[in-house]
């Protein structure tokens, strides 16, 4: 059996794999509506969310499935004393795979070790949000027709932003990816992406404080919202939260074709006169979110796609 905790659960090859089955779901999902049917999707949310939770229910109904779960860590049994093992143990008889979201980093990791089903790591603290990962490599494609030699702006709160250290995991598997992190001092990425990710693959990266002086050189932005759930000071996130703001001038600054990323929600780090421009992709993210949800919950379930009878992952 597979889970999805870390994006690196995935090889290369695999995640590729997932990414063309999306696509193929993209092109045409009604191949797709009945393959899932009498399966169950168990939706754990132990913090807010809106897109991702909706997206994996809407992806395991757009495959004849069915779904369950809670939304809010008040409304099961945790608020009880319940741990993170028995409730993996029990959700397994009541579903054939678990989406599941925590604030505390290691939480679905700790799942995946007594469930009896697969579980989808839908984003644990500030750690990891994989499935996020791979829509945003599924974007990123389709703008750019590849995932290699890129240069990628990621900008904002890279300290908290889970989304921002998948991707980079993700993304330094391709060769002649370089990175730009656009963040105030205090928000700067983690030193373990450093250490551990970006120092051993080689990877060309630099640190800096600029958006404006940066954005003419990037392929690609990836804009994140600052995580105020994550500060211990509310002072602090006042302090930073507008640091950076993309405007419709500023990206003036920018490629004719450089995508503008965001895994959303957008607080105000993007105004609302870029959403017109066509370089705007983060309303293109939440679209490829279902067909991508689609094509990781049949991956996982060992479902085949009926166009090419190819079964996805190994065991
Ligand atoms: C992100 C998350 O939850 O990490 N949202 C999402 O799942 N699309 C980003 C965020 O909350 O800022």
């Amino acid at each position: 059996m597979r889970h999805l905790i870390d994006p690196l659960d995935f090889t290369k090859e695999e995640t590729l794999w997932v990414l063309d089955l999306a696509d193929r779901i993209k092109a045409d999902p009604s191949i797709y509506s009945h393959v899932g049917d009498g399966k169950k999707l168990a939706t754990l949310f132990y913090e807010p969310s809106t897109r991702t939770r909706l997206s994996f229910e809407s992806a395991m109904l757009s495959l004849g499935g069915q779904t369950l779960g809670f939304a809010g860590a008040n409304q099961s049994s945790a608020t009880k004393g319940e741990t993170i093992a028995d409730t993996a143990r029990v959700v397994s008889c009541y579903a054939d795979i678990i989406a599941m979201r925590h604030p505390k980093e290691g939480a679905p990791l700790r799942a995946s070790m007594y469930a009896k089903v697969p579980i989808i790591n839908a984003g644990d603290g500030g750690h990891n949000h994989p499935s996020q990962t791979l829509i945003d490599m599924m974007t990123i494609r389709q703008r750019k027709g590849r995932l290699d030699h890129l240069t990628i702006g990621f900008c904002g709160d890279l300290k908290f932003g889970r989304t921002v250290h998948s991707l980079v995991n993700s993304l330094v598997r391709f060769p002649g990816n370089a990175f730009y992190f656009i963040s105030p001092d205090e928000l700067r990425v983690p030193e373990y992406l450093v250490e551990d990710t970006l120092k051993p693959s080689n990877t060309t990266y630099h640190e800096v404080t600029d958006l404006e002086e940066t954005i003419p050189k990037l392929d690609v932005l990836y804009m994140t919202r600052v995580q105020k759930e994550r500060f211990f000071n509310e002072e602090d996130y006042i302090r930073l939260k507008g640091t950076y703001i993309l405007t419709a001038d500023k990206l003036k600054l920018a490629a004719p074709d450089m995508p503008v990323l965001h895994p959303l929600p957008r607080v105000d780090e993007i105004t609302l006169d870029v959403d017109d421009d066509s370089r705007a992709a983060y309303f293109d993210q939440v679209q490829n979110g279902v067909y991508l949800r689609m094509a990781l919950i049949m991956s996982l379930l060992g479902i085949p796609d009926p166009q090419t009878k190819e079964e996805i992952l190994s065991c």
